[in-house]
């Protein structure tokens, strides 16, 4: 398994990854298409490939790179992948990635998405705050997590 940058060819692949996914964040195709326009606010996908058919995606995760503060805006593994250490080797990618450009990565998760909440502490996130119903069907709140890249 490799990690590499996302390509155009990849946007079927991911979409697909993310549509079979309750708990990733849904983006429609042109916000996809957004990610290879010069002039759109600058993010960071990478995905996680099979090295003997680069087509072959296991993951991504796509991070908004605002001045100082990067946000984390999806991440997610293949079902079938999952538990294999692949969610971890893309973030650890990203915030190496990070520690150049940013003083923080942060992301928001939804309370009930244990899963999520685990990899993110597990690499060193904390909890700075809460956003009350912030998500929709069903209606949840948000956990606020941050990492200082200082620490990394
Ligand atoms: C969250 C997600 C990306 C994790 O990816 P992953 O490749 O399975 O994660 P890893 O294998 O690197 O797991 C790292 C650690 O996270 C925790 N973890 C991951 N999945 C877990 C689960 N289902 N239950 C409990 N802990 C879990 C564990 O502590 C795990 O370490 P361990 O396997 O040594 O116990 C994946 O579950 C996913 O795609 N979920 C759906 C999309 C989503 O909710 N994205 C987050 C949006 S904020």
């Amino acid at each position: 398994m490799l990690i590499r940058v996302i390509t155009h060819d990849d946007v079927l692949s991911i979409r697909a990854l993310e549509q079979r996914s309750e708990t990733a964040a849904h983006w429609a195709q042109h916000e996809y298409d957004a990610l290879f326009v010069p002039d759109a606010p600058p993010r960071i996908a990478l995905v996680a490939a099979s090295e003997s058919d680069v087509a072959q995606l296991y993951g991504f995760v796509i991070v908004r790179c605002a001045p100082g503060d990067w946000e984390i805006e999806n991440v997610v593994v293949a079902q079938e992948h999952q538990r294999l250490g692949i969610g971890t080797k893309l973030i650890r990618e990203l915030l190496h990635r990070a520690q150049c450009d940013a003083t923080s990565v942060l992301l928001e998760v939804r309370e009930s998405n244990l899963a999520a909440r685990r990899l993110y502490e597990k690499l060193g996130f904390s909890e700075q705050g809460r956003r009350s119903n912030y998500y929709r069907d069903p209606t949840e709140d948000a956990l606020l997590l941050r990492i200082s890249t200082a620490i990394l």
